[in-house]
């Protein structure tokens, strides 16, 4: 009890404690004729007390004397009756002020300034009524509540809807309902003690610093949190609002139509599994991915990370960087591939087949017949790359080279698929050039220097 309202209770008390007495002078000691009143004249009442000293004497109203109940209301543990129950209230019943609240917040003024500062105020109390909740009097429930903080809301809310899911959400479940709600007014909707996230962090601690992680989605740091959980209840116990294989394209529809347009989709993408790979809350990585690309491809592809193991990674794999030629969400070429490349041991050559590797290699590798600089792959000065590639039948770069590593320089492949079966392919690489034992022919090998003449 703050000084204030001591002495507002103290001067309230006062102004009333004369008229209760005159009325106590007036009426003689005999209240064992008492029963459950409802009065309507001031005569009434006064007939009720007939003289009584107290109001809480062994005869009467036992059940409100000081010490029956853990939490006393201080004006009624005090014996101060007639604060409330006065004879200038009549015809109100029990000589209440229909309108509670004005007996209420003539002491409780900071409450009432706070009410009427807020934009929003709860039904009850909009309607002048604080004791469906409180028992003016006293209770054994903490802050004179007359039921249990979930019985209590329950009067008036149906709690099924709150609770329609499986899961309770375990404040809601014990029944903390003010820790999130203000049971009287507040300025924020739904009468919310705080405001987006804040909320929610309140308990949920742990996810704090994640707030100041580089990159935090958007609806976080604009509603908070409860675009995608529900606060009371839910079917699993995130509770999310929709079932999770849909909960992203709610908003980023534009990426289920793009999804939905390739022709080769990449599993978890086109299964809503989006955070596979993004973190639905904040992430330290660029587009809220959960931690490093390659380890979250070899999360589930788990037979590639012995990739990591060889001695030759392709520059773009040193990076981690799966998705430089992977999109990660779906693509019109095969393997998901950024751009278009053929798969098949010979192909044709014609232009843009081979764009994939043109992004970061030059073009001029397959397109330039006689060079001393374009590549290193040439005898004397033809270029092999051309001579294999760039034919009717062309051999197709992963004839030669594994894309993603190897134990060979220059990724050459240690075997390469022919039909049905592996064929091994043995490299060695020489200071001016390189010996090849392909399976596919016979040894041959190139001299940049001095051009070799391999017999067949
Ligand atoms: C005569 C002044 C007065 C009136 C009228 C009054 N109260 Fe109080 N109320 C007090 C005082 C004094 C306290 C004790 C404050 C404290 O201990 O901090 C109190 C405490 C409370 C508490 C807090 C109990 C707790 O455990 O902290 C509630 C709730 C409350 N009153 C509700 C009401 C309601 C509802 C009404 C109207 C039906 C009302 N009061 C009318 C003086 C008043
Ligand atoms: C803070 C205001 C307040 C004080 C102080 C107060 N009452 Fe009440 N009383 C009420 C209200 C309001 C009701 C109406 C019942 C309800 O809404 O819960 C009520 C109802 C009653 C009733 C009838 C219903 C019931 O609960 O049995 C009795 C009897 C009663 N009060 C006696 C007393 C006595 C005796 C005292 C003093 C020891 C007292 N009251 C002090 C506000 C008060
Ligand atoms: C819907 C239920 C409900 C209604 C209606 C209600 N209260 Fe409360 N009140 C509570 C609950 C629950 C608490 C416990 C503290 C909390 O959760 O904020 C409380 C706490 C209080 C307190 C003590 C703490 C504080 O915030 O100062 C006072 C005083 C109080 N109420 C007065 C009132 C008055 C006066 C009215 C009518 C204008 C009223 N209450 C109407 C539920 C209610
Ligand atoms: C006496 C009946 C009553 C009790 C008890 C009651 N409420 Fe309400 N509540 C209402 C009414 C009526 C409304 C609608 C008010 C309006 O829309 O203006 C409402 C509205 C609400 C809203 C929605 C506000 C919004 O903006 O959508 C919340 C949240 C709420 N109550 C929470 C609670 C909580 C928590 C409790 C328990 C501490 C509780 N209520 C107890 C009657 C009650
Ligand atoms: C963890 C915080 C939290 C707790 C605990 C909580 N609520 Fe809510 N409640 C909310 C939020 C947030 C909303 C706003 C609706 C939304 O954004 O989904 C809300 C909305 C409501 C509404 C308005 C319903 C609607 O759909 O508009 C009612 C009524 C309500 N709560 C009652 C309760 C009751 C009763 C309890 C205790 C049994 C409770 N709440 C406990 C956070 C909470
Ligand atoms: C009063 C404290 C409190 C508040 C406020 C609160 N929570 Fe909780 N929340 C808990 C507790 C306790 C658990 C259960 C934790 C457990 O079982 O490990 C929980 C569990 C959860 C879970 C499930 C986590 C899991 O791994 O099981 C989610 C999701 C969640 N809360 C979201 C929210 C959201 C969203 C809000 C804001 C609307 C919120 N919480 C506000 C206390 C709180
Ligand atoms: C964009 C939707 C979205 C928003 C906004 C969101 N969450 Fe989540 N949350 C999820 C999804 C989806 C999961 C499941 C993640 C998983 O399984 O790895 C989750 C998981 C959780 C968990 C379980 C533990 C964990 O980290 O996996 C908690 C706790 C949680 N969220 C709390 C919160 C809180 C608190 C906020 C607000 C600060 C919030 N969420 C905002 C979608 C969201
Ligand atoms: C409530 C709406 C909403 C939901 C639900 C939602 N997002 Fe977002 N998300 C946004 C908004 C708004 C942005 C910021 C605008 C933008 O970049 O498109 C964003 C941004 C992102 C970004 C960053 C984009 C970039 O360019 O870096 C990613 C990644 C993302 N969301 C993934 C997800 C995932 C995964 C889910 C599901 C767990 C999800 N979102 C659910 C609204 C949402
Ligand atoms: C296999 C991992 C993976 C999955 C699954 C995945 N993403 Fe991504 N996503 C990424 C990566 C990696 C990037 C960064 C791409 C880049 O750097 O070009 C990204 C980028 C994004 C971006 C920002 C750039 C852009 O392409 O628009 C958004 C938005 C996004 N993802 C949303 C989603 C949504 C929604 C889903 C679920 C349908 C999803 N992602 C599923 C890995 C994934
Ligand atoms: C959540 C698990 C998961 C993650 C994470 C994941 N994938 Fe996949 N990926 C799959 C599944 C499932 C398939 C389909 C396999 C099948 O059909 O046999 C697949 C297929 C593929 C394919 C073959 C596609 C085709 O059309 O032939 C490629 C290439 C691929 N993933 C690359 C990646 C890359 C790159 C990453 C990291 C950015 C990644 N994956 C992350 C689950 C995952
Ligand atoms: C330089 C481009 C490139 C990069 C970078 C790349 N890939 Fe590939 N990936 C391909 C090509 C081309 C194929 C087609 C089949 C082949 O040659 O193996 C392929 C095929 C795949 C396949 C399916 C093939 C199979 O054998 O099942 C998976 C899975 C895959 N890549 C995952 C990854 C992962 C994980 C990373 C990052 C660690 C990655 N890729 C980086 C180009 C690349
Ligand atoms: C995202 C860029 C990128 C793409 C796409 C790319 N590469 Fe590379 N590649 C590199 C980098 C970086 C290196 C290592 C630096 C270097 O030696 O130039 C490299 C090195 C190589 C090497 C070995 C060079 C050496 O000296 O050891 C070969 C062979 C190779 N790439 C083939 C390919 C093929 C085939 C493709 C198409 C499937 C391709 N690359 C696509 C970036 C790329
Ligand atoms: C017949 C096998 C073969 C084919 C097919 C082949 N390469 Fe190579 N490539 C090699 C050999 C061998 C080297 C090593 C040259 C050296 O340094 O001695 C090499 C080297 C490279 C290099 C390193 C730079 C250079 O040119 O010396 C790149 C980049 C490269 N190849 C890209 C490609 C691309 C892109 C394709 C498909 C368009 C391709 N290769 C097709 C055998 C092949």
């Amino acid at each position: 009890m703050n000084d204030r309202m001591k002495a507002e209770g103290i001067r309230h008390n006062d102004a009333r404690r004369f008229r209760f007495q005159f009325i106590l002078q007036l009426a003689l000691i005999h209240c064992f004729a008492w029963h459950a009143y409802s009065f309507t004249t001031a005569a009434e009442y006064q007939s009720h007390l007939k003289g009584a000293e107290s109001c809480t004497s062994v005869l009467c109203h036992q059940n409100l004397a000081k010490g029956k109940m853990k939490y006393e209301h201080r004006p009624s543990g005090d014996g101060k009756c007639a604060v409330c129950h006065t004879a200038e209230a009549y015809p109100g019943k029990y000589g209440l002020e229909p309108n509670q609240s004005i007996t209420c917040t003539d002491c409780h003024k900071h409450l009432n300034l706070e009410i009427q500062t807020s934009k929003y105020i709860h039904g009850p109390i909009k309607n002048g009524d604080c004791t469906s909740c409180h028992d003016p009097h006293g209770s054994d429930i903490e802050f004179i509540l007359k039921k249990t903080y979930s019985q209590l809301c329950s009067q008036c809310h149906s709690l099924k809807g709150l609770y329609s899911g499986k899961l309770i959400h375990k404040p809601v479940e014990d029944g903390n309902c003010g820790l999130c709600h203000d049971p009287h007014a507040s300025n924020f909707r739904a009468r919310l003690t705080d405001v987006g996230a804040n909320l929610c962090l309140l308990c949920h601690e742990d996810m704090v610093p994640g707030m100041t992680q580089k990159y935090v989605h958007a609806p976080l740091l604009k509603n908070g949190c409860t675009d995608c959980h529900d606060p009371h209840s839910g079917n699993d116990k995130l509770r999310l609002k929709t079932e999770a294989s849909r909960l992203c394209f709610t908003c980023h529809e534009e990426k289920k139509n793009e999804v939905a347009h390739y022709t080769r989709k990449h599993k978890p993408a086109a299964e809503g599994q989006c955070i596979s790979c993004h973190s639905p809350h904040f992430s330290e990585s660029k587009h809220l991915l959960r931690g490093k690309i390659d380890a979250l491809c070899y999360a589930c592809h788990k037979d590639k990370a012995a990739w990591g193991k060889r001695q030759f990674l392709h520059g773009p794999l040193v990076q981690g960087n799966c998705v430089a030629c992977h999109n990660p969400h779906g693509s019109d070429n095969a393997f998901i591939l950024r751009l278009e490349f053929p798969y098949k041991f010979y192909t044709n050559y014609e232009r843009g087949k081979y764009d994939l590797c043109f992004q970061c290699h030059k073009e001029a590798l397959v397109t330039t017949e006689n060079t001393k600089t374009v590549t290193n792959f040439r005898n004397g000065e033809v270029n092999l790359h051309m001579l294999h590639v760039r034919q009717e039948k062309g051999r197709n770069c992963r004839a030669c080279h594994d894309v993603h590593a190897s134990d060979q320089e220059y990724h050459i492949r240690e075997e390469f698929p022919f039909g049905s079966v592996n064929i091994p392919m043995y490299y060695y690489k020489t200071s001016t050039g390189g010996r090849c034992i392909p399976g596919c022919h016979k040894e041959r090998s190139y001299d940049r220097h001095r051009a070799v003449e391999n017999r067949n």
